[in-house]
């Protein structure tokens, strides 16, 4: 049982429409899903790191489009059982259009993607963050999520990142994780 209730999304511009991904629609928006992040994030991501989190889940993935059509916004999860410990939600990728910004879009995708991995029965939901995207970390604070981790030269550009975490049930935080062995200590500050 989720002692996290469902969170409640601002209404957000009317001529908006918020759309859930499926594979259907792969033909019609994965290819502005590609240039919206493209255009924001650091990381390069290539089609394989889009296609792993959408075959997997797109029904985690929830997406903002104007009355033509056109891509406004998107938010990018997956869930999965961390470290045979707590079911753990993960936003990989969130962005909304420049001139679209400041009307609480990405709060609205947030939102959705959040109650739709509540209802999955997840445990906590984690990100990482560059330390200065300030409109990121005052999204996800204000949602809260709580900074876990600082991780020291996280992406590939150099720059560093905060773990947040939303936990969403009683003594998540205290969930046992399986060790990490020799070859897994490159990857431990990436859990
Ligand atoms: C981060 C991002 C998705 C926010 O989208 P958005 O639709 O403008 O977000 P919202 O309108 O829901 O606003 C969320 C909060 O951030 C604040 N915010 C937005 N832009 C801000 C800025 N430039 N500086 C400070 N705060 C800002 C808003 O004021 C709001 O907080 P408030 O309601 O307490 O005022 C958007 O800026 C973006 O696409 N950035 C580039 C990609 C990126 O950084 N993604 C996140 C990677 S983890």
């Amino acid at each position: 049982m989720n002692s996290h209730s469902a969170v409640t999304a601002p209404p957000g511009p009317d001529d908006l429409q918020y759309i859930q991904y499926g594979p259907e629609k792969e033909a019609k928006y994965l290819g502005a899903i590609r240039d919206l992040i493209a255009k924001d994030l650091s990381e390069p991501y290539s089609i394989y790191v889009y296609r792993y989190f959408l075959y997997q889940w797109g029904d985690l993935c929830y997406m903002t489009a104007n009355a033509a059509g056109e891509l406004i916004g998107v938010v990018v999860c997956k869930l999965e059982t961390h470290r045979g410990g707590p079911l753990r939600g993960y936003i990989a990728m969130l962005a909304v259009q420049k001139e679209h910004r400041g009307k609480g879009i990405a709060t609205k995708l947030v939102c959705m993607a959040i109650d739709a991995m509540i209802a999955k029965d997840a445990d906590e939901i984690a990100l990482e963050t560059e330390i200065d995207n300030i409109a990121s970390i005052k999204l996800y604070e204000r949602l809260g999520f709580l900074r876990t981790k600082r991780l020291h030269r996280y992406y590939l550009n150099g720059n560093t990142a905060f773990r947040l975490v939303l936990y969403l049930k009683e003594g998540t935080a205290l969930k046992p994780t399986a060790p990490l062995y020799a070859d897994d200590q490159m990857a431990a500050q990436y859990m």
